[in-house]
């Protein structure tokens, strides 16, 4: 019912010789995925290059983070209509990287998003909890407030054309992914919420990522989980045949199982 989706954030990485090395070889080995949605977010200088390269393609653009005003005297920064002109499909809002080393607060997510969406995208939001935080008991509290108010002012239509993605900041870049069972319990408490958000049937429909230390090699037991659509991927990205093989095996799993 939710086709599962991988997206790549290739973060701060790939000058454009790499951007192009790395677009091209995610395009020549995957030729026609198929049960499965694949998006890349390469850095900004890179959008134009790797859009070529995938035009055509069945493999989807999209940014890494945007401002929330068309246009405007705010130096340094990129507006959505300029993403949507390049043909980026999805933006990330949220990503903790964004919220700890630039420090983007809820507000500001919830203004990014909302323009993401006004400009015909999707927005990704990204919640997930600190070690400290999980330690403290503080998981379900924390992504809570991170959903509410990314997604605050929302109506249920704009909410169902949203993506979530649970990405817990202790595995993300660290090697160590949460447990698939870790995962499907914040993710069900996630799906419980947009339930309340906007409608049971709704939340049946948003598709929620999984995103912190995805490799090939764990992909399988953490998209076998039915609260888990797809992946978010950072490190394992940067590499054509490793981010290969994780959409093989959404693919597989998107096909087997879940539709
Ligand atoms: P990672 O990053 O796969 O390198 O852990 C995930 C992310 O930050 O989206």
């Amino acid at each position: 019912m939710r086709a599962p989706l991988v997206i790549g954030n290739w973060k701060m990485h790939g000058t454009l010789v790499e951007a192009r090395a790395l677009a091209a070889g995610i395009r020549d080995g995957l030729k026609r995925p198929r049960g499965v949605q694949v998006a890349v977010c390469p850095p900004f200088t890179a959008l134009a290059a790797v859009s070529e390269i995938l035009a055509g393609t069945p493999i989807q653009l999209g940014a890494q983070t945007c401002h929330h005003d068309a246009a405007g005297a705010h130096t340094g920064e990129i507006s959505p209509p300029m993403l949507a002109e390049l043909g980026c499909r999805w933006v990330l809002v949220g990503h903790s990287e964004r919220r700890k080393e630039i420090g983007e607060s809820d507000e500001l997510i919830n203004r990014k998003l909302r323009a993401v969406l006004a400009n015909g995208m999707t927005p990704v939001l990204c919640v997930g909890e600190t070690s400290d935080e999980r330690r403290q008991g503080l998981t379900f509290t924390t992504v809570e407030g991170q959903l509410r108010a990314g997604l605050a002012g929302l109506g249920a239509d704009e909410i169902a054309k949203t993506i979530l993605a649970y990405e817990p900041v202790w595995a993300i870049g660290t090697g160590v992914n949460a447990t698939p069972a870790q995962a499907a319990e914040v993710q069900a408490y996630l799906r419980g919420l947009l339930s309340e958000l906007s409608s049971k049937e709704i939340a049946q429909t948003v598709r929620i990522l999984y995103g912190g230390s995805v490799k090939a090699e764990n992909a399988d037991a953490l998209l076998a989980e039915p609260e888990v659509d797809g992946a978010l991927v950072g490190g394992a990205s940067l590499n054509a045949q490793g981010f290969i093989g994780i959409v093989r095996k959404a693919a597989r799993i998107g096909t087997a199982t879940k539709e």
